[in-house]
């Protein structure tokens, strides 16, 4: 469920209509829903209790700081993956205390970024990470909190580029090898073991892969604690999938997954982690953009956007799917004609959809593309000197622009011309 629904004939996100918007802030914006994102948010901390857990939200799927604040406001942990992310956390006012921090390429320049700023734990992800990790903190005198990746070898049965749990992908260590990284995580200084961590993958639409990597998880925390380590925290990182079409998907509910939660790790008695970003970001935002021509082609009708595959890149990056559904309501009965939706960009892989079944539309209307707010500013890039695509957080009947839209004077001012030329 998400706060963008027509009323009065036109798309409001929550009081505020998005054609006002557009007329203030010009298009394409993204935007993004308060009401939403706490609401998803809930879901995750009410399928988890009892037990006791943190929701740390995996930023690189929306890291505007004020949707960062939104969910920190409500105790929300988060999950970052750079010291640059590390910093929108602490700049939202979140807690090094609930944050993580995950990926497999931590460099010692932001290995001691977290610990000066304070962290709840590293996800280290290989060995010579963790002895890394050890020299950087044995230097400043602290002691690091680690959790160790462990990677199931599980098919999560989701888009190959998203897929993590399998023993080709280059995350985490083989959990047939844990034992023994564990044993030399107990003999490095600087570093206290205190749970473990597994991500398989994102947009998952079944639960199975799951089942089958927590439970894997929930074999192995008791071997190790028979080996002496007090595991005492499982990150069961993120990837419950979202509805993109609509009309016929329905993956699981959070409630669902924290059942499954329960059923395979909560007799251990650890404190439960997850990462969800998709989950709460996904359709929390839409992509609003006008339409600049329709152009009759050879045999389809071609809609041209102002939004482009650098504003939104998932539909040509994964063959994604995004509902697109027209600003002003259709009527009921309005006849469909199919359209390739594409944008502006110089390359034929600038297409958004195919043969797209939309109600007619014309020059100056407007179009929204539904659950764009995981994946899709975040990714965004200033190809073809288009300025990136600002950001507004609806909250009620007011709204606020959370990322301006770059002036080409500030793009151009990030050259230098070196004094030679
Ligand atoms: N934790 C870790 C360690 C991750 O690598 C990810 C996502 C998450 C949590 C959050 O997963 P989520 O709940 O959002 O599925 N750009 C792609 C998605 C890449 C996901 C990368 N890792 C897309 O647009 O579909």
């Amino acid at each position: 469920m998400d706060h963008f629904l027509y009323r009065s004939g036109t798309l409001h996100a929550e009081d505020v209509a998005l054609a006002d918007i557009a007329r203030t802030v010009g298009t394409p914006f993204y935007c993004y829903s308060t009401a939403t994102l706490t609401r998803h948010y809930q879901l995750f901390t009410e399928a988890l209790s009892p037990m006791p857990h943190l929701v740390c939200f995996a930023i690189k799927s929306l890291s505007n700081v004020a949707v960062l604040k939104t969910l920190g406001n409500l105790g929300a942990g988060m999950d970052v993956v750079s010291g640059g992310e590390y910093l929108r956390a602490k700049a939202a006012g979140v807690p090094g205390e609930r944050i993580v921090f995950s990926g497999v390429g931590k460099t010692r320049e932001e290995m001691r970024l977290v610990l000066e700023g304070g962290i709840r734990q590293f996800n280290v992800e290989s060995e010579p990470e963790m002895r890394a990790i050890s020299e950087v903190a044995t230097a400043m005198g602290v002691t690091a909190p680690i959790t160790i990746r462990v990677n199931p070898d599980v098919d999560a049965r989701t888009h190959e580029k998203i897929a993590t749990g399998k023993k080709e992908n280059k995350f985490g260590i083989p959990i047939a090898r844990a034992s023994e990284v564990y044993a030399e995580a107990a003999r490095l200084p600087g570093i206290e073991v205190v749970g473990i961590d597994v991500h398989i993958g994102s947009q998952l639409t079944e639960l199975e892969p799951f089942e089958q990597a927590y439970l894997k998880v929930a074999d192995l925390t008791r071997r190790l604690r028979a080996e002496g380590h007090d595991i005492r925290r499982l990150d069961l990182g993120g990837g419950l999938g979202i509805p993109y079409q609509r009309s016929n998907e329905a993956p699981p509910l959070p409630v669902e997954y924290g059942a499954l939660i329960k059923r395979t790790v909560g007799d251990l008695g650890c404190e439960i982690e997850i990462e969800p970003g998709r989950l709460i970001s996904g359709n929390s935002g839409v992509l609003v953009s006008g339409v600049i021509y329709v152009k009759n082609g050879e045999g389809r009708d071609f809609l041209i956007l102002d939004a482009a595959m650098n504003d939104l890149v998932r539909p040509s990056m994964y063959g994604a799917w995004h509902d697109i559904v027209p600003v002003e309501e259709p009527a009921p009965a309005a006849e469909k004609q199919e359209y390739d939706v594409v944008g502006p960009v110089c390359e034929t892989g600038d297409t958004f959809a195919k043969a797209r079944p939309l109600p007619k539309l014309a020059e100056g209307d407007l179009v929204a593309f539904r659950s764009a707010g995981a994946y899709g500013a975040v990714m965004a890039s200033e190809y073809n000197t288009r300025p990136l695509v600002p950001e507004v957080l609806v909250n009620g009947d007011h709204y606020a622009v959370i990322r301006a839209r770059p002036t080409f004077d500030e793009i151009l001012a990030r050259d230098t011309i070196p004094e030679w030329l």
